[in-house]
């Protein structure tokens, strides 16, 4: 083992706690190359719990000075009455912010086999390979000010939904690298014909294009983009867009794939720190009975060693783990048909988790 690396697994909430360590358990195994080292802290309701808050400084510290960060999922009804500020989700939006990781990166792929766990017809998903790339550390989520207060005629709540342009430049410039990389088309999702700030985005998205020439830009209004992705989804390639729409259509994007169980995401900062958490959230409904699908996690995983520790050897076993489960006929209740074929077996999330291990190629 030639080089180390410093994991910080931040498992959080409901199936959060239960899919994390699964997928610690395959990157232990994937790649002997990195003497990986892991250490566990708390973040969202768990922290709230243990030490009222829902990111400690001592977590974030822990995330700062870690190589890479693997989080789970935060939230659950049992935090849901408490005051936006104390929330679970604070503590993720505070990671976000406190590692700089502006740029999330959302990959939405087809695996043949869950061709039809699609809620979309084979044809229209089939060879579907989609990149969501979604600004993470501001707009609407982060605008100031906000806050709900006593009006004239009874309490008003206000957010600011805001982009400096340096911000949008920089989401933009990791967009064109990506897209250059790939079929080279992107398309920026904003609501230019109503908001200035996105009017700003797509006037700032339109002026980097210049240093991009290789790369075809198009714009879209956010709703006519997600009657798209349901319409006609293999017509993307690598869409840019600010956070709050990069919310919503990443979840789109998930169900075109078959479950948001198998979407995973890398949120990066400028340099190769990162933090790689599924899409989906803590499933209040089947958390605490392995049910819970853990590829999304397991193939954020993969991520991090892709683009964090520059290990795309492990990063490709992986997933070329996960296609072979697939394929072998295994899947966790959200993706198994109600009647499964004689070739198709129910799973636990646990078994899912084992078979990519046993099915890795080390
Ligand atoms: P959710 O993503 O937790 O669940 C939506 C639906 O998808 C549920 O029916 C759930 O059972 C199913 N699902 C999600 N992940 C699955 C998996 N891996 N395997 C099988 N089925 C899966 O969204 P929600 O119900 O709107 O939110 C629940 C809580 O999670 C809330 O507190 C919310 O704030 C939080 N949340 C956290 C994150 C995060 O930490 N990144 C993301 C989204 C939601
Ligand atoms: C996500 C989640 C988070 C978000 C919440 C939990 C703060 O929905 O990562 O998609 O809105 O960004
Ligand atoms: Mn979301």
């Amino acid at each position: 083992m030639s080089r180390a690396a410093h994991i910080v697994v931040l498992p959080g909430d409901g199936i959060g706690a239960e899919v994390a360590p699964q997928a610690v358990r395959v990157m232990t195994r994937a790649c002997p190359e990195i003497d990986l080292k892991f250490e566990y802290a708390d973040v969202g309701g768990v922290a709230i719990d243990r030490y009222g808050t829902p990111l400690p400084e001592a977590t974030l510290a822990a995330a700062r000075a870690a190589d890479a960060v693997l989080l789970g999922a935060v939230g659950g009804p049992k935090w849901d009455d408490l005051p936006m500020t104390e929330r679970p989700e604070k503590g993720l939006l505070g990671l976000r912010a406190g590692l700089d990781l502006f740029a999330n990166l959302r990959p939405a792929m087809l695996f043949e086999p869950l061709a039809d766990a699609s809620s979309l017809k084979t044809p229209l998903v089939a060879g579907l390979d989609i990149l969501i790339v979604r600004e993470l550390t501001g707009g609407i989520y982060f605008g100031e000010p906000r806050g709900v207060e006593m009006g004239n005629g009874g309490r008003r709540g206000f957010n600011t939904y805001v982009y400096e342009e340096r911000e949008i430049e920089r989401i933009a410039r990791v967009a064109f690298e990506l897209a250059r990389k790939r079929a080279g088309r992107l398309t920026s999702v904003d609501k230019a014909n109503v908001l200035e700030v996105t009017q700003l985005w797509r006037e700032v998205v339109s002026a980097v294009a210049a240093d991009y020439p290789d790369v075809e830009l198009s714009h879209m209004y956010v709703d006519n983009a997600g009657m798209q992705l349901v319409r006609a989804p293999k017509q993307f390639d690598v869409i840019v867009t600010g956070n709050m729409f990069g919310d919503i259509l990443s979840d789109v994007a998930a169900m075109l794939t078959g479950s948001l169980g198998m979407l995973p995401s890398a949120s990066l900062s400028a340099g190769k720190q990162g933090l790689y958490e599924p899409v989906h959230g803590t499933a209040p409904d089947i958390a605490g009975q392995d049910l819970a699908n853990p590829l999304a996690t397991i193939l954020s995983a993969a991520m991090l060693f892709r683009y964090s520790l520059d290990a795309p050897e492990a990063a490709g076993r992986i997933e070329a783990a996960v296609a072979a489960v697939l394929d072998a006929g295994l899947r966790t209740a959200d993706i198994c048909p109600e009647h499964p074929p004689p070739n198709v077996r129910r799973v636990r999330g646990s078994e899912m988790a084992d078979a990519v291990i046993e099915a890795l190629d080390v």
